[in-house]
């Protein structure tokens, strides 16, 4: 859909720190709009989600080694063309409503605008708030990337996720569902309802049940949680099972020794899973969940909510306009 864009000032309304370290860092104060570079566009600004543990990364507040602050936090977003850099491709035009990711070591979106490469943007889903649709880029194209393009799932594969409840995992659950696959999520116990309510045809509660009790039973496990439950992954899989983790690249050793495909990736720009995310989400049955959301103003407070414990499950999401 398109909406008639305004024309960006020369400065906005941003969350910023001057230093490095938490929550308390953050000031809202006047900065500069950024310019768009060339395939670059603005986005106005709707909503901003945040990755709480994106202030313990290097890339959060230096590029090549050196520092970058003042950073502006939060790197997914949902909002509207609002100008376009040399040599945009002609792929969005002024008012457009996007969604994606914007780099972790540029300045983010937690702000009244930002400036994303358009390898970054995807168009928002048609019927999804902003708010949903910042919080789906890093979790869902990651859990995206990780079934369709690493693990090649097929209908009627049974395939294992772990950590069915988390970030990547609810939406793992969802999308192997969507797929035709028969999905078996572990969890720990007190999200055990919310994730049998995500299409999960089996859900293994990980701190009273083992999941490794029924041999070599799945085609695919997708590994969010790592460690020891990566290891004993390798011996639930059918012989040329695909093993994907997330966390750090599977055993080569084991994997040869279970005749397994080991797969690992970190997620990138990827505007085909940006596409087929939003058209998923479109069909209206994909659950997104939110744990809270905060006006930009209060972004500090957004920040400091990371600290509670247990959070509820889904992205903690600054409305901005
Ligand atoms: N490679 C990549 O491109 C990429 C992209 C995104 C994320 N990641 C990584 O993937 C991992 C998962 O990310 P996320 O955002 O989904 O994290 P998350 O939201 O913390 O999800 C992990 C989930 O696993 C649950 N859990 C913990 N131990 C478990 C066990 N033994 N059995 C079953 N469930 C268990 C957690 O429950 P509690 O919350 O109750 O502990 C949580 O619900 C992180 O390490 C992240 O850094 C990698």
């Amino acid at each position: 859909m398109t909406a008639q864009p305004t024309a960006a000032p020369p400065t906005m309304t941003a969350l910023r720190a001057h230093l490095r370290g938490g929550p308390e860092q953050f000031e809202l104060e006047e900065a500069p709009v950024p310019e768009p570079g060339e395939g670059e566009v603005l986005v106005e600004v709707h909503a901003a989600a945040i990755t709480f543990a994106e202030l313990d990364w290097d890339l959060s507040w230096t590029r090549d080694g050196a520092d970058r602050t003042p950073v502006i936090p939060s790197h997914e977003f949902s909002g509207t063309v609002a100008a376009l850099g040399p040599d945009a491709d002609g792929t969005f035009q002024l008012g457009d409503e996007v969604y994606g990711l914007v780099p972790f070591d540029r300045d983010g979106a937690a702000a009244q605008y930002v400036a994303v490469p358009l390898a970054n943007l995807g168009r928002k889903p048609v019927g999804v708030g902003h708010v949903q649709a910042a919080a789906l880029p890093l979790a869902a194209a990651t859990a995206w990337q990780a079934l369709v393009r690493h693990a090649r799932v097929r209908s009627a594969e049974r395939v294992l996720i772990h950590g069915g409840a988390g970030g990547v995992g609810a939406f793992a659950v969802q999308i192997a569902a969507a797929l035709g696959a028969d999905v078996t999520a572990t969890v720990l116990e007190p999200q055990r309802g919310f994730v049998a309510g995500l299409g999960a045809h089996r859900v293994i509660d990980a701190s009273a049940e083992d999941f490794d009790g029924d041999g070599r039973a799945y085609d695919v496990v997708l590994d969010t949680v790592g460690g020891d439950v990566l290891v004993r992954s390798f011996g639930v899989l059918r012989p040329r099972g695909r093993l994907v983790s997330l966390q750090a690249p599977p055993d080569p050793e084991l994997a040869t020794a279970h005749d397994v495909e080991p797969l690992f990736f970190v997620v990138g720009p990827d505007p085909e899973a940006l596409g087929a995310v939003a058209a998923l989400a479109e069909t209206g049955r994909l659950v997104i969940p939110i744990a809270a959301t905060f006006p930009l103003a209060d972004g500090r407070a957004a920040y400091a909510s990371g600290a509670r414990s247990p959070r509820p499950p889904g992205k903690t999401v600054l409305i901005v306009r």
